[in-house]
């Protein structure tokens, strides 16, 4: 399982729309219910979770508009109730230009901020406050993991982690676990209106494969940067794995949602 395949993607949905903050996109379907049609647009939709949380609970007719860079992923993008659905393959690394953002669309992204660089999020951002389009990034990773039981290498790792976030995930020295600080800071710069919550992953012995799945990377992770300790990291990952298989493991992911509104939107 890769870190975009659709397996992957479909065992996190549950867990994210779980964690994401309610009260956020709440306010955003209030506020965008007020128009005739709303207009979204998803970017690295993968196969579509954010629309599938979103569409329902924001309500009304709704235009949406998915980016993801990958084409079987997109395939994968259903039907909604009152949404037009188009899909689009771009590559966001370059292909930000390639559609427009005008007046009252919302941009909106689901655990992708942590994968760009600043310089690209700082363009993003740009081009929303250009345009006073409102923006709500979920589920951004921010660097808080918590095991249990506690385990002696779990900071450790922790932090190889949190370093391997910081490497090119394609768009340049990614801002991983200060992206949506980062964003919270720039969207203020620009005279936004600026909400943020936690939306962690609280994890729970029923939760085994996705905690298996997040042990695995996390390892794999860790050891690419442990120099020549990476047995050291093998060894975490069997003690993590027994207390999966024991029923006993229980894993917080620490994530942020942003939700960013110019004067427009925020009446
Ligand atoms: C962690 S997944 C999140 C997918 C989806 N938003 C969700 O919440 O399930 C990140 C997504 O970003 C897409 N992605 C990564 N780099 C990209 C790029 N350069 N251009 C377009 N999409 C990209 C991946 O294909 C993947 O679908």
């Amino acid at each position: 399982m890769t870190g975009f395949s659709a397996d992957w993607l479909s065992l996190r949905e549950p867990a994210d729309a779980a964690a994401r903050d309610t009260t956020l996109t709440a306010r955003l379907g209030a506020l965008t219910r007020e128009r005739a049609r709303s207009r979204f647009i998803d970017l690295g939709c993968g196969t579509g979770a954010n629309l599938r949380y979103l569409a329902p609970r924001i309500g009304g007719l709704q235009e949406w508009l998915l980016v993801d860079r990958d084409e079987s992923l997109l395939a994968r993008v259903g039907e909604i109730p009152g949404c037009t659905i188009h899909t689009r393959c771009v590559d966001l690394t370059s292909g930000l230009e390639s559609f427009a953002l005008d007046g009252d669309v919302v941009v909106t992204a689901s655990a992708l901020l942590d994968l760009v660089s600043d310089r690209w999020l700082t363009h993003l951002i740009s081009r929303c406050h250009e345009s006073r389009a409102a923006a709500l990034f979920a589920l951004s990773y921010d660097g808080r993991i918590t095991c249990e039981p506690v385990d002696a290498d779990d900071e450790w790792i922790r932090q190889l982690v949190n370093l391997h976030q910081r490497g090119d995930k394609g768009f340049g020295p990614a801002l991983g676990p200060k992206a949506a600080e980062r964003a919270c800071e720039l969207f203020s710069g620009f005279g936004y209106e600026v909400h943020s919550a936690l939306s962690d992953w609280h994890l729970q012995p029923r939760d085994s494969e996705l905690q298996r799945a997040l042990i695995e990377e996390w390892a794999t992770a860790a050891a690419e940067l442990a120099g020549g300790e990476s047995d050291r990291c093998l060894a975490w990952r069997q003690r993590r794995l027994n207390h999966v298989a024991r029923g006993a493991s229980r894993i917080t992911v620490g994530h942020l949602d942003v939700l960013a509104l110019p004067g427009s939107f925020a009446g």
